[in-house]
Protein backbone atom coordinates (compact mmCIF):
# COMPACT_ATOMS: atom_id res chain seq x y z
CA UNK A 1 0.00 0.00 0.00
CA UNK A 2 1.26 3.72 -0.79
CA UNK A 3 2.05 5.52 2.35
CA UNK A 4 -0.32 8.39 2.90
CA UNK A 5 1.02 11.62 2.69
CA UNK A 6 -0.56 13.14 6.21
CA UNK A 7 1.19 10.15 7.90
CA UNK A 8 4.43 11.44 6.15
CA UNK A 9 7.46 12.86 8.90
CA UNK A 10 8.09 16.74 7.91
CA UNK A 11 11.54 18.04 8.13
CA UNK A 12 13.02 21.08 8.84
CA UNK A 13 16.51 22.08 9.41
CA UNK A 14 16.61 20.98 12.60
CA UNK A 15 12.93 19.27 13.88
CA UNK A 16 11.16 16.17 12.54
CA UNK A 17 7.57 16.06 13.08
CA UNK A 18 6.17 12.93 12.84
CA UNK A 19 2.74 14.24 10.52
CA UNK A 20 1.34 16.68 8.51
CA UNK A 21 -1.73 17.72 10.42
CA UNK A 22 -1.24 20.07 13.59
CA UNK A 23 -3.19 22.03 16.12
CA UNK A 24 -3.09 25.55 14.92
CA UNK A 25 -2.97 28.24 18.08
CA UNK A 26 -5.68 28.54 19.93
CA UNK A 27 -5.93 30.81 22.89
CA UNK A 28 -8.06 30.82 26.10
CA UNK A 29 -7.98 31.93 29.31
CA UNK A 30 -6.97 28.93 31.71
CA UNK A 31 -3.77 30.46 33.34
CA UNK A 32 -3.57 33.15 36.64
CA UNK A 33 -4.06 37.15 35.92
CA UNK A 34 0.10 37.42 36.74
CA UNK A 35 0.72 35.21 33.80
CA UNK A 36 1.69 31.87 35.66
CA UNK A 37 0.88 29.01 33.62
CA UNK A 38 -1.87 26.26 35.20
CA UNK A 39 -2.64 22.63 35.14
CA UNK A 40 -6.01 23.37 33.04
CA UNK A 41 -3.71 24.34 30.12
CA UNK A 42 -1.57 21.44 30.46
CA UNK A 43 -4.75 19.18 30.19
CA UNK A 44 -6.18 21.51 27.53
CA UNK A 45 -3.07 20.91 25.19
CA UNK A 46 -2.35 17.03 26.25
CA UNK A 47 -5.78 16.51 24.54
CA UNK A 48 -4.46 17.42 21.11
CA UNK A 49 -1.06 15.43 21.85
CA UNK A 50 -3.50 12.10 22.55
CA UNK A 51 -5.27 12.68 19.65
CA UNK A 52 -2.49 12.54 16.99
CA UNK A 53 -1.91 15.62 16.49
CA UNK A 54 2.40 15.65 15.01
CA UNK A 55 2.67 18.87 17.04
CA UNK A 56 1.25 21.45 18.86
CA UNK A 57 1.61 25.16 18.10
CA UNK A 58 0.88 26.97 21.48
CA UNK A 59 -1.78 30.09 22.09
CA UNK A 60 -0.52 33.70 22.14
CA UNK A 61 1.79 33.63 24.47
CA UNK A 62 3.15 37.28 25.46
CA UNK A 63 6.87 38.49 25.65
CA UNK A 64 5.99 41.33 27.75
CA UNK A 65 3.29 41.81 29.59
CA UNK A 66 2.57 45.30 27.75
CA UNK A 67 2.05 42.75 25.08
CA UNK A 68 -0.68 40.50 26.24
CA UNK A 69 -4.59 40.65 24.75
CA UNK A 70 -5.99 39.52 27.60
CA UNK A 71 -5.67 38.39 31.20
CA UNK A 72 -5.64 34.82 32.25
CA UNK A 73 -3.18 33.76 28.97
CA UNK A 74 0.29 31.96 30.22
CA UNK A 75 3.11 34.56 29.38
CA UNK A 76 7.37 33.96 28.79
CA UNK A 77 8.00 37.63 29.92
CA UNK A 78 10.10 36.04 32.88
CA UNK A 79 12.60 32.76 33.73
CA UNK A 80 10.30 31.84 36.76
CA UNK A 81 7.78 31.25 33.75
CA UNK A 82 10.31 28.35 32.29
CA UNK A 83 9.53 25.76 34.89
CA UNK A 84 5.27 25.97 33.90
CA UNK A 85 6.50 25.62 30.25
CA UNK A 86 8.96 22.75 31.07
CA UNK A 87 6.56 21.17 32.25
CA UNK A 88 3.61 21.64 29.70
CA UNK A 89 6.54 20.41 27.13
CA UNK A 90 7.12 17.31 28.90
CA UNK A 91 3.93 15.98 29.41
CA UNK A 92 3.28 16.70 25.63
CA UNK A 93 6.02 14.79 24.74
CA UNK A 94 4.45 12.12 26.52
CA UNK A 95 2.21 11.28 23.01
CA UNK A 96 5.16 11.71 20.50
CA UNK A 97 4.22 15.20 20.05
CA UNK A 98 6.13 18.28 19.45
CA UNK A 99 5.10 21.86 20.91
CA UNK A 100 6.26 25.14 19.47
CA UNK A 101 5.72 28.10 21.62
CA UNK A 102 4.02 31.22 19.86
CA UNK A 103 6.28 34.23 20.68
CA UNK A 104 3.80 37.25 20.62
CA UNK A 105 2.94 40.70 21.00
CA UNK A 106 -0.32 42.36 20.43
CA UNK A 107 1.00 46.41 20.59
CA UNK A 108 -2.44 48.41 19.49
CA UNK A 109 -4.62 45.40 19.31
CA UNK A 110 -6.10 43.32 22.26
CA UNK A 111 -9.60 42.55 23.79
CA UNK A 112 -9.42 42.83 27.68
CA UNK A 113 -6.41 45.14 29.12
CA UNK A 114 -4.95 44.20 32.42
CA UNK A 115 -4.47 46.29 35.44
CA UNK A 116 -0.69 47.07 34.84
CA UNK A 117 -0.66 49.37 31.69
CA UNK A 118 -3.40 52.09 30.15
CA UNK A 119 -2.28 51.85 26.24
CA UNK A 120 -0.97 49.87 24.32
CA UNK A 121 2.50 50.06 22.01
CA UNK A 122 2.49 49.68 17.97
CA UNK A 123 4.35 50.98 15.02
CA UNK A 124 1.83 53.83 14.42
CA UNK A 125 -0.44 55.84 17.28
CA UNK A 126 -3.32 55.95 15.67
CA UNK A 127 -5.99 53.15 17.44
CA UNK A 128 -7.44 49.72 16.15
CA UNK A 129 -10.24 50.32 13.52
CA UNK A 130 -12.19 47.68 15.13
CA UNK A 131 -12.18 48.66 19.08
CA UNK A 132 -10.60 51.99 18.67
CA UNK A 133 -8.13 50.89 21.90
CA UNK A 134 -5.67 53.93 22.05
CA UNK A 135 -2.22 53.33 21.27
CA UNK A 136 1.09 55.17 21.48
CA UNK A 137 4.08 55.33 19.03
CA UNK A 138 6.73 53.27 19.79
CA UNK A 139 10.58 54.63 20.35
CA UNK A 140 13.44 53.49 19.00
CA UNK A 141 13.91 52.22 22.72
CA UNK A 142 10.59 50.47 23.14
CA UNK A 143 11.04 48.88 19.56
CA UNK A 144 14.71 47.24 20.53
CA UNK A 145 13.42 46.51 24.17
CA UNK A 146 10.31 44.23 22.17
CA UNK A 147 13.56 42.63 20.08
CA UNK A 148 14.81 41.84 22.90
CA UNK A 149 11.65 40.38 24.53
CA UNK A 150 11.32 37.95 21.73
CA UNK A 151 15.34 37.13 22.09
CA UNK A 152 14.65 36.13 25.93
CA UNK A 153 11.15 34.42 25.03
CA UNK A 154 12.77 31.86 22.71
CA UNK A 155 15.55 31.38 25.10
CA UNK A 156 13.29 30.57 27.65
CA UNK A 157 11.28 28.08 25.47
CA UNK A 158 14.52 26.56 24.52
CA UNK A 159 15.68 26.11 27.78
CA UNK A 160 12.31 24.73 29.09
CA UNK A 161 13.17 22.12 26.78
CA UNK A 162 10.46 22.50 24.16
CA UNK A 163 10.83 21.95 20.24
CA UNK A 164 10.59 25.08 18.68
CA UNK A 165 9.11 28.72 18.49
CA UNK A 166 6.68 30.46 16.56
CA UNK A 167 6.86 34.35 15.85
CA UNK A 168 3.07 35.37 15.56
CA UNK A 169 3.93 37.64 12.48
CA UNK A 170 -0.08 37.42 11.78
CA UNK A 171 -3.36 39.18 12.46
CA UNK A 172 -2.96 42.25 13.28
CA UNK A 173 -0.69 41.77 16.37
CA UNK A 174 2.53 43.88 16.79
CA UNK A 175 4.74 42.21 14.00
CA UNK A 176 1.57 43.25 11.31
CA UNK A 177 1.57 46.57 12.59
CA UNK A 178 5.13 46.84 11.34
CA UNK A 179 4.77 45.16 8.50
CA UNK A 180 1.14 46.10 7.12
CA UNK A 181 1.13 49.12 4.82
CA UNK A 182 -2.50 49.91 6.08
CA UNK A 183 -0.93 50.11 9.71
CA UNK A 184 2.35 51.36 9.61
CA UNK A 185 2.10 55.21 9.01
CA UNK A 186 6.35 55.74 10.45
CA UNK A 187 8.62 57.97 8.79
CA UNK A 188 11.81 57.12 10.07
CA UNK A 189 13.75 53.44 9.24
CA UNK A 190 11.28 51.24 10.66
CA UNK A 191 8.04 52.45 8.05
CA UNK A 192 7.65 53.38 4.54
CA UNK A 193 9.34 50.94 2.22
CA UNK A 194 8.17 47.51 2.64
CA UNK A 195 12.15 46.89 3.41
CA UNK A 196 11.66 49.44 6.64
CA UNK A 197 8.42 47.66 7.61
CA UNK A 198 10.13 44.29 7.56
CA UNK A 199 13.37 45.95 9.23
CA UNK A 200 11.39 44.64 12.89
CA UNK A 201 11.00 41.15 12.74
CA UNK A 202 14.32 40.80 11.10
CA UNK A 203 15.60 41.98 13.84
CA UNK A 204 13.45 40.04 15.81
CA UNK A 205 14.98 36.84 13.87
CA UNK A 206 18.24 38.17 14.54
CA UNK A 207 17.99 38.76 17.98
CA UNK A 208 16.66 35.23 18.42
CA UNK A 209 19.39 33.04 16.64
CA UNK A 210 22.06 35.31 18.73
CA UNK A 211 20.07 33.47 21.50
CA UNK A 212 19.58 29.92 20.89
CA UNK A 213 21.81 29.60 17.87
CA UNK A 214 20.79 27.98 14.35
CA UNK A 215 19.68 24.90 15.76
CA UNK A 216 16.23 25.47 17.31
CA UNK A 217 13.32 25.62 15.29
CA UNK A 218 12.06 28.91 14.36
CA UNK A 219 8.75 29.57 12.25
CA UNK A 220 6.89 32.48 11.60
CA UNK A 221 2.82 32.92 11.23
CA UNK A 222 1.88 35.47 8.46
CA UNK A 223 -1.29 37.03 7.09
CA UNK A 224 -0.39 36.66 3.52
CA UNK A 225 -3.16 38.37 2.93
CA UNK A 226 -4.08 41.28 4.79
CA UNK A 227 -7.57 42.86 3.59
CA UNK A 228 -7.63 45.37 6.30
CA UNK A 229 -10.64 46.88 4.59
CA UNK A 230 -12.91 44.22 4.61
CA UNK A 231 -15.08 45.68 7.93
CA UNK A 232 -13.28 48.99 8.33
CA UNK A 233 -12.18 51.94 6.86
CA UNK A 234 -8.63 51.25 6.85
CA UNK A 235 -6.75 50.47 3.37
CA UNK A 236 -6.39 47.08 1.84
CA UNK A 237 -2.74 46.58 3.61
CA UNK A 238 -0.43 43.57 2.20
CA UNK A 239 -1.16 41.98 -0.59
CA UNK A 240 0.52 38.13 -1.21
CA UNK A 241 3.00 40.03 -3.84
CA UNK A 242 4.65 41.89 -0.62
CA UNK A 243 4.13 38.49 1.49
CA UNK A 244 6.60 36.56 -0.63
CA UNK A 245 8.96 39.34 -0.20
CA UNK A 246 9.11 39.19 3.36
CA UNK A 247 9.13 35.51 3.59
CA UNK A 248 12.17 35.27 1.13
CA UNK A 249 13.79 37.83 3.68
CA UNK A 250 12.84 35.64 6.78
CA UNK A 251 14.08 32.76 4.93
CA UNK A 252 17.61 34.58 4.66
CA UNK A 253 17.53 35.85 8.13
CA UNK A 254 17.13 32.42 9.55
CA UNK A 255 13.78 31.14 9.71
CA UNK A 256 12.70 27.87 9.32
CA UNK A 257 9.42 27.79 8.29
CA UNK A 258 6.23 29.63 7.18
CA UNK A 259 2.91 29.14 8.07
CA UNK A 260 0.21 31.55 6.41
CA UNK A 261 -2.51 32.58 7.76
CA UNK A 262 -4.80 35.51 6.84
CA UNK A 263 -6.14 38.61 7.75
CA UNK A 264 -4.76 41.97 9.18
CA UNK A 265 -6.78 42.15 11.94
CA UNK A 266 -8.49 39.49 14.72
CA UNK A 267 -11.08 38.30 14.36
CA UNK A 268 -11.41 38.85 10.71
CA UNK A 269 -14.25 37.68 8.51
CA UNK A 270 -11.13 35.44 6.79
CA UNK A 271 -9.87 34.20 10.18
CA UNK A 272 -11.22 32.13 11.77
CA UNK A 273 -13.62 31.91 8.22
CA UNK A 274 -17.07 30.81 9.48
CA UNK A 275 -20.46 32.27 10.50
CA UNK A 276 -21.20 35.39 13.42
CA UNK A 277 -22.97 34.33 15.95
CA UNK A 278 -24.07 37.78 16.48
CA UNK A 279 -26.31 36.70 20.24
CA UNK A 280 -23.41 34.85 21.68
CA UNK A 281 -21.38 37.83 20.28
CA UNK A 282 -23.32 40.31 22.22
CA UNK A 283 -22.85 38.64 25.29
CA UNK A 284 -19.16 38.74 25.23
CA UNK A 285 -19.00 42.17 24.08
CA UNK A 286 -20.65 43.68 26.84
CA UNK A 287 -17.10 42.79 29.02
CA UNK A 288 -15.40 45.52 26.44
CA UNK A 289 -17.83 48.03 26.15
CA UNK A 290 -16.14 50.61 28.32
CA UNK A 291 -12.78 49.66 26.75
CA UNK A 292 -12.22 51.46 23.73
CA UNK A 293 -13.61 54.34 21.72
CA UNK A 294 -15.98 52.36 19.27
CA UNK A 295 -16.58 48.99 21.94
CA UNK A 296 -19.80 51.31 23.08
CA UNK A 297 -20.95 52.01 19.53
CA UNK A 298 -20.13 48.23 17.99
CA UNK A 299 -22.29 47.19 21.07
CA UNK A 300 -25.26 49.09 20.17
CA UNK A 301 -24.79 47.75 16.69
CA UNK A 302 -24.65 44.61 16.92
CA UNK A 303 -27.63 44.55 19.46
CA UNK A 304 -29.81 46.32 16.94
CA UNK A 305 -31.82 43.98 14.98
CA UNK A 306 -31.32 45.34 11.81
CA UNK A 307 -28.00 46.71 12.37
CA UNK A 308 -26.72 43.12 13.68
CA UNK A 309 -28.54 41.29 10.97
CA UNK A 310 -26.42 43.80 8.33
CA UNK A 311 -23.11 43.59 10.06
CA UNK A 312 -23.46 39.61 9.68
CA UNK A 313 -24.07 39.98 6.02
CA UNK A 314 -20.99 42.05 5.48
CA UNK A 315 -19.30 39.30 7.24
CA UNK A 316 -19.77 36.53 5.48
CA UNK A 317 -19.91 38.39 2.42
CA UNK A 318 -16.41 39.38 2.96
CA UNK A 319 -15.76 36.28 4.17
CA UNK A 320 -16.42 34.40 0.36
CA UNK A 321 -18.07 30.82 0.08
CA UNK A 322 -14.86 28.52 0.65
CA UNK A 323 -13.77 27.83 3.92
CA UNK A 324 -11.93 24.61 3.77
CA UNK A 325 -8.36 25.68 2.90
CA UNK A 326 -9.50 29.48 2.25
CA UNK A 327 -5.11 30.26 2.28
CA UNK A 328 -4.44 27.48 0.20
CA UNK A 329 -4.06 29.45 -2.74
CA UNK A 330 -1.59 31.76 -1.06
CA UNK A 331 0.24 29.02 0.83
CA UNK A 332 1.38 27.63 -2.74
CA UNK A 333 2.92 31.31 -3.91
CA UNK A 334 5.17 31.28 -1.19
CA UNK A 335 6.05 27.29 -1.77
CA UNK A 336 7.02 28.13 -4.91
CA UNK A 337 9.39 31.04 -3.25
CA UNK A 338 11.13 29.51 -0.57
CA UNK A 339 12.60 26.26 -0.06
CA UNK A 340 11.93 26.10 3.52
CA UNK A 341 8.80 24.34 4.63
CA UNK A 342 5.32 25.99 4.27
CA UNK A 343 2.50 25.72 6.75
CA UNK A 344 -0.69 26.48 5.78
CA UNK A 345 -4.05 27.45 8.53
CA UNK A 346 -7.97 27.93 7.09
CA UNK A 347 -10.57 25.62 7.74
CA UNK A 348 -9.25 22.44 7.39
CA UNK A 349 -11.18 18.88 8.27
CA UNK A 350 -11.08 16.81 5.15
CA UNK A 351 -7.95 14.26 5.12
CA UNK A 352 -8.59 13.85 1.10
CA UNK A 353 -8.84 17.83 1.25
CA UNK A 354 -5.43 18.07 3.12
CA UNK A 355 -4.37 14.89 1.11
CA UNK A 356 -4.82 16.62 -2.29
CA UNK A 357 -3.06 20.13 -1.26
CA UNK A 358 0.19 18.26 0.29
CA UNK A 359 -0.06 16.24 -3.44
CA UNK A 360 0.15 19.93 -5.21
CA UNK A 361 2.83 21.77 -3.39
CA UNK A 362 0.38 23.49 -2.21
CA UNK A 363 1.84 23.58 1.13
CA UNK A 364 3.86 20.83 3.13
CA UNK A 365 1.29 20.15 6.09
CA UNK A 366 -1.51 22.37 7.39
CA UNK A 367 -2.82 23.33 11.13
CA UNK A 368 -6.43 23.12 12.29
CA UNK A 369 -7.58 25.06 15.35
CA UNK A 370 -11.58 24.39 15.35
CA UNK A 371 -11.84 21.41 13.94
CA UNK A 372 -9.96 20.41 16.48
CA UNK A 373 -11.42 21.75 19.23
CA UNK A 374 -14.96 20.11 17.74
CA UNK A 375 -12.95 16.77 17.62
CA UNK A 376 -9.54 16.28 19.34
CA UNK A 377 -9.34 13.04 18.16
CA UNK A 378 -9.24 14.22 14.46
CA UNK A 379 -5.64 13.21 13.36
CA UNK A 380 -6.19 9.83 14.59
CA UNK A 381 -9.71 9.30 12.81
CA UNK A 382 -8.25 10.28 9.63
CA UNK A 383 -4.95 7.50 10.69
CA UNK A 384 -8.34 4.88 11.07
CA UNK A 385 -9.22 5.31 7.90
CA UNK A 386 -11.94 8.09 8.06
CA UNK A 387 -12.19 11.36 5.51
CA UNK A 388 -13.96 13.46 8.31
CA UNK A 389 -15.54 13.29 11.82
CA UNK A 390 -19.29 12.37 11.82
CA UNK A 391 -19.84 15.42 13.96
CA UNK A 392 -17.67 17.41 11.88
CA UNK A 393 -16.84 21.46 12.86
CA UNK A 394 -20.04 23.62 11.46
CA UNK A 395 -17.73 26.63 11.26
CA UNK A 396 -20.18 28.41 13.76
CA UNK A 397 -16.93 30.40 15.66
CA UNK A 398 -19.39 30.24 18.69
CA UNK A 399 -15.81 28.52 20.41
CA UNK A 400 -14.23 32.26 19.25
CA UNK A 401 -16.69 34.34 20.64
CA UNK A 402 -17.11 32.53 24.12
CA UNK A 403 -13.47 32.70 24.83
CA UNK A 404 -13.55 35.99 25.85
CA UNK A 405 -15.58 35.21 29.17
CA UNK A 406 -16.11 31.44 29.24
CA UNK A 407 -13.71 28.12 28.91
CA UNK A 408 -12.45 27.74 25.50
CA UNK A 409 -14.52 24.26 23.84
CA UNK A 410 -16.63 23.50 21.52
CA UNK A 411 -20.16 25.32 21.74
CA UNK A 412 -22.44 24.73 19.50
CA UNK A 413 -24.72 22.31 21.27
CA UNK A 414 -26.03 20.99 17.85
CA UNK A 415 -23.16 18.87 17.79
CA UNK A 416 -24.14 17.05 21.31
CA UNK A 417 -26.39 14.92 22.37
CA UNK A 418 -27.42 17.33 25.13
CA UNK A 419 -26.63 20.47 26.23
CA UNK A 420 -25.33 18.88 29.13
CA UNK A 421 -23.24 17.03 27.44
CA UNK A 422 -21.34 20.25 25.63
CA UNK A 423 -20.88 21.58 29.13
CA UNK A 424 -19.39 18.41 30.37
CA UNK A 425 -16.91 18.00 28.04
CA UNK A 426 -15.78 21.80 28.05
CA UNK A 427 -15.59 21.45 31.87
CA UNK A 428 -13.53 18.05 31.06
CA UNK A 429 -10.16 21.12 30.71
CA UNK A 430 -10.06 21.21 34.42
CA UNK A 431 -9.40 17.16 35.28
CA UNK A 432 -7.14 16.44 36.63
CA UNK A 433 -7.05 19.74 38.88
CA UNK A 434 -3.68 20.47 40.29
CA UNK A 435 -4.89 19.10 43.63
CA UNK A 436 -5.37 15.76 42.62
C1 LIG B 1 -10.72 30.43 19.84
C2 LIG B 1 -9.59 30.71 18.90
C3 LIG B 1 -8.40 31.21 19.40
C4 LIG B 1 -7.33 31.46 18.54
N1 LIG B 1 -6.15 31.92 19.08
C5 LIG B 1 -5.09 32.12 18.25
C6 LIG B 1 -3.83 32.50 18.77
O1 LIG B 1 -3.65 32.63 19.98
N2 LIG B 1 -2.81 32.70 17.90
C7 LIG B 1 -2.97 32.53 16.55
O2 LIG B 1 -2.02 32.71 15.80
N3 LIG B 1 -4.13 32.16 16.02
C8 LIG B 1 -5.21 31.93 16.84
N4 LIG B 1 -6.38 31.51 16.31
C9 LIG B 1 -6.44 31.25 14.85
C10 LIG B 1 -6.15 29.77 14.58
O3 LIG B 1 -4.88 29.39 14.98
C11 LIG B 1 -6.31 29.37 13.11
O4 LIG B 1 -5.22 29.84 12.37
C12 LIG B 1 -7.62 29.87 12.51
O5 LIG B 1 -8.68 29.63 13.39
C13 LIG B 1 -7.92 29.14 11.19
O6 LIG B 1 -7.92 27.74 11.39
P1 LIG B 1 -9.25 26.87 11.57
O7 LIG B 1 -10.13 27.17 10.40
O8 LIG B 1 -8.72 25.46 11.58
O9 LIG B 1 -9.90 27.26 12.85
C14 LIG B 1 -7.47 31.24 17.15
C15 LIG B 1 -8.67 30.73 16.64
C16 LIG B 1 -9.71 30.46 17.49
C17 LIG B 1 -10.98 29.88 16.92
S1 LIG C 1 -18.03 26.09 18.40
FE1 LIG C 1 -17.52 24.01 17.78
S2 LIG C 1 -18.52 23.70 15.81
FE2 LIG C 1 -18.53 25.90 16.22
S3 LIG C 1 -16.65 26.65 15.16
FE3 LIG C 1 -16.10 26.22 17.29
S4 LIG C 1 -15.33 24.14 17.30
FE4 LIG C 1 -16.47 24.41 15.37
Amino acid sequence: MPTDILFEPIKFRSLEVKNRVWRSNVSGRFDNYDGSGNQARINWEVKFAKGGAGAILSSFVPVLMRGRIMPGYATIDRDDTIPFWRELGKRVHEHDCKFILQLSHGGRQRDIQGIEWDKGLSSTDKPDPLHGFECERMTKGQIQEAVEAFGEGARRARDAGLDGVELHGANGYLITQFLSSAINDRTDEYGGSLENRARFVLEVVRAIRRKVGDDFHLQMKISTTELCNAMTREPRGNTIKDSVEVCKWLQQAGVDAIHCSTGGYFAHPRNPAGDLPIEEFVKAYDSMVSSGAKTYRNYRLLRGKLTGRLFRQRWLKERGDVIEGLNLADSHAVKKAVSIPVLCTGGFQTASVIRKAIDAGQCDGVTIARSLIANPNLVELFRQGLDRAPKPCSYCNRCLVQVVENPLGCYDAARFDSREEMVREIMSVYQPSAFQ
